[in-house]
């Protein structure tokens, strides 16, 4: 199969991209520490994948409050901005962009990971099923403290400080992490979403919090630099809503105001129940790009895109091994499998040690 769609350029907000494999966001728990910063190895391995028509960066905390996970990098300090820009530098030396993804994780964290030891927040009271990654090991969720109305305002202004600490690190632009059981996705779900104030009850209230972030993300960067990624099905960080296609078209028709660069769609991630729900209808809603994820392959992603169904496609997993994904799938190479036991922390071993078509053809001779 000719992959002629998938190498062909495109329009995503401001930026005209060489061609339409984006690499997803990928929490890799690899900063510097004390102090969650970003540092040369982060650097070496997101120049190496930039083969990638854009990269969106693994998922970044807003806020101490925002962090969920060890080892995982912010935007609120002046290292950790500094730390950013020897990654985006190397990214653009090596010819491509890349967008932050802006991370409050809301419930899941740990309050060993929360400032002063206090409990994670969330919309409501409801804990996550499992367990937090932490400096001490794994430890059980515990039942988060619900939000009260007036502290979203603190809340909004973490996310416009961490847009402008991105644009200040280099950053072509932002995505807002809207998806896989984060805060937003929190607020969005009505599973976890149980408040009676303004921010809870219909959709309307359920969707506001998100409206808000991407009124004041979009205010600092505009909407043309602005990505948002959703996970309509996901049931990861056991998340659930009643009634997830109305949720989403109306949450798509709001966002359609800010002219945003793309949606970007996690359309099937872990065990996620999709069969019911109409991707389509939100891609035809929406007014910008819609970036489809999860779990395509080149054919699959070709196919996407010559149906019309999406504008760009990003990999994820297939880009922790295969730092030249973009030529294996023009070559019809044969792509490397990622080691799963080293996708969360550690070193340079299964992070920048996953070898390029050309490595391997030298070490043949
Ligand atoms: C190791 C790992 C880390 C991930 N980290 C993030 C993240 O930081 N932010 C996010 O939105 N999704 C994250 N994801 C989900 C991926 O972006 C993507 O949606 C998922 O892997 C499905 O795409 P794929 O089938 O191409 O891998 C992660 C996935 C993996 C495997």
């Amino acid at each position: 199969m000719s992959l002629q769609n998938l190498f062909k350029p495109g329009t995503l907000g401001q930026y005209t991209l060489p061609h339409r494999i984006i690499m997803a966001p990928l929490t890799r728990s690899r900063s510097a520490q004390p102090g969650d910063i970003p540092h040369d190895l982060n650097a070496q391995y997101y120049a190496q994948r930039s083969t990638a028509a854009l990269i969106i960066s693994e998922a970044t905390q807003i806020s101490q409050q925002g962090k969920g996970y060890a080892f995982t990098p912010g935007i609120h300090s002046q290292e950790q901005i500094n730390g950013w820009k020897k990654v985006t530098k190397a990214v653009h030396e090596n010819g491509s962009k890349i967008f932050m993804q802006l991370w409050h994780v809301g419930r899941v964290s740990h309050s060993s990971l929360q400032p002063n030891n206090q409990l994670p927040v969330a919309p409501s009271a409801i804990a996550v099923d499992g367990q937090a990654f932490t400096y001490e090991g794994m430890q059980d969720f515990e039942i988060p403290r619900a939000l009260e109305s007036d502290e979203m305002v603190e809340i909004i202004n973490q996310y416009r400080q961490a847009s402008q600490n991105a644009l200040e690190a280099g950053f072509d632009g932002v995505e807002i992490h809207a998806a896989n059981g984060y805060l937003l996705d929190q607020f969005l779900k009505d599973g976890t979403n149980k408040r009676h104030d303004q921010y809870g009850g219909t959709i309307e209230n359920r969707v506001r919090l998100i409206l808000e972030v991407t009124q004041a993300v979009t205010e600092v960067l505009g909407g043309d630099r602005v990505g948002i990624r959703i996970s309509p099905t996901g049931s990861f960080n056991s998340m659930s809503d009643s009634d997830p296609q109305s949720l989403n078209q109306y949450l798509i028709k709001k966002l359609n105001d800010y002219n945003l660069a793309y949606l970007h769609v996690v359309e099937n991630f872990g065990d996620s129940d999709n069969s019911h729900f109409n991707f389509d209808n939100l891609r035809h809603l929406f007014n910008g790009a819609y970036i489809a994820n999860g779990g395509y392959t080149g054919e699959s992603a070709e196919r996407s895109l010559s149906e019309g169904k999406s504008d760009f496609v990003s990999f994820g997993s297939a880009f922790i091994a295969n730092p030249d994904l973009p030529t294996r799938l023009k070559q019809n190479a044969k792509l490397s499998q990622p080691d799963q036991d080293t996708f969360y922390g550690g070193d340079a071993k299964g992070y920048t040690d996953y070898p390029t078509l050309k490595d391997e053809n030298r070490e043949m001779k």
